[in-house]
């Protein structure tokens, strides 16, 4: 604000004293031109002097000007650069220690600025277990607590009651680096960065074939469409993935997810621009690799979540039902009114007469 104010202010002062200045030559010289003591020539070249010698005046302004704004970035740059990190980790744990193959939630409570009063508590006492080959659906309204719960695994945020455990360890004692490398993880907000295609699917690992960035887009589904881009790979990404369509981004960031062979993978809403079609062969493509892996899966269609082998329906930051399709059509409330509202009543008490 200091330096918007001084910028604010500085300019008009300076054309305003470069002006009077001006003003004043014109007055004594034009009365000096006419009382015949200045010729005119000399009265223009005096103008000329004055007006290069204030327009290096503004330049020095100018340059000031620059100084006050960088000043306020250096400094605030600074602060990022020194800020500590909020999480502690430990690094006692070996690499070799964490294969991933089970995951459990116990009790956790979480909100997002660490009070436990009711109204601030984003997740309440969310309590199960995933172990590899199993594919953890998770379905609920709109700000349910879905993306909150999944971003917890790879820490991104701390819980604040509860734990977290991998392979029976507590999260928060695992070094952040080793853990995090073992979740590939699709934000629900598809983030691309300016640079090749190619660039945008090899981001999570340093060395890697062409090869590999081709298995890992078929399997994504992203291969067909690259290779008919005039640049296939090579095919320039805009800021944010501007030139690519929704559902493009969403699969180019699967494939990104998919190369680096994370034992747990976890895709929050990641196929919701998806036309329901390419969404099932997208499935049916990473049911093979959910076998090694322990697969998270937000999404709001029921017809996403229908073959998963276990189903968390959330409602206000609460597990409200848990178990596969069959038993939640059954006996979940909420699970029935999801379900009705995407495929209508009659459709409902078919199915449930079906499976029973
Ligand atoms: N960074 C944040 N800081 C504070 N509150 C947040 C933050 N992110 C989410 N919330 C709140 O937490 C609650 C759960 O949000 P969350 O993003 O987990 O919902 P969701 O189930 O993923 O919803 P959606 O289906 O729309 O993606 C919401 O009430 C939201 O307002
Ligand atoms: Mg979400």
């Amino acid at each position: 604000m200091k330096a918007a104010r001084f910028i604010a202010i500085n300019s008009p002062i300076v054309t305003l004293i470069m002006n009077i200045c001006l003003v004043t030559i014109l007055l004594y010289g034009g009365n000096m031109v006419l009382m015949n003591t200045v010729p005119v020539g000399d009265l223009v070249a005096f103008i000329n002097y004055v007006v290069q010698v204030l327009a290096s005046l503004l330049m020095v302004s100018g340059v000031l000007m620059n100084i006050t704004q960088a000043n306020v970035s250096a400094k605030r740059i600074q602060e990022v650069l020194t800020m500590k990190e909020a999480m502690n980790d430990k690094q006692e744990v070996l690499q070799s220690d964490i294969s991933a193959s089970n995951v459990a939630f116990n009790h956790v409570l979480f909100s997002y600025n660490d009070s436990t009063n009711a109204k601030d508590v984003v997740l309440k006492d969310i309590h199960f277990k995933a172990k590899r080959g199993e594919t953890v659906a998770i379905i609920g309204s709109t700000g349910a607590g879905k993306t909150t719960l999944v971003q917890l695994l790879p820490r991104l945020y701390e819980v604040t009651g509860g734990s977290i455990e991998i392979d029976g360890k507590d999260i928060r004692n695992l070094p952040l680096l080793e853990l995090r490398k073992k979740i590939g993880i699709i934000l629900q907000e598809t983030i691309l960065f300016t640079g090749t295609i190619k660039e945008n699917i090899a981001f999570g690992k340093a060395e890697v074939t062409q090869e590999e960035i081709e298995d890992a887009a078929k399997i994504a589904q992203a291969h067909e469409f690259i290779s008919k881009l005039p640049n296939g790979y090579d095919t320039l990404v805009g800021q944010k993935g501007v030139n690519l369509s929704g559902g493009q981004k969403q699969r180019i960031s699967i494939a990104r997810a998919i190369l680096i062979h994370a034992p747990i993978l976890i895709l929050d809403d990641s196929t919701s621009a998806l036309d329901v079609a390419t969404e099932k062969k997208l499935r049916a493509a990473i049911e093979f690799l959910s076998k090694q892996t322990i697969t998270f899966m937000v999404a709001q269609r029921i017809s996403s979540v229908i073959d998963a082998d276990k189903i968390l329906v959330m409602e206000d930051g609460s597990i409200v039902g848990k178990g596969t399709h069959k038993e939640l059509l059954a006996t979940c409330e909420v699970y029935q009114d999801i379900y009705q509202s995407q495929f209508g009543k009659r459709e409902l008490s078919y199915e449930q007469q079906t499976l029973s």
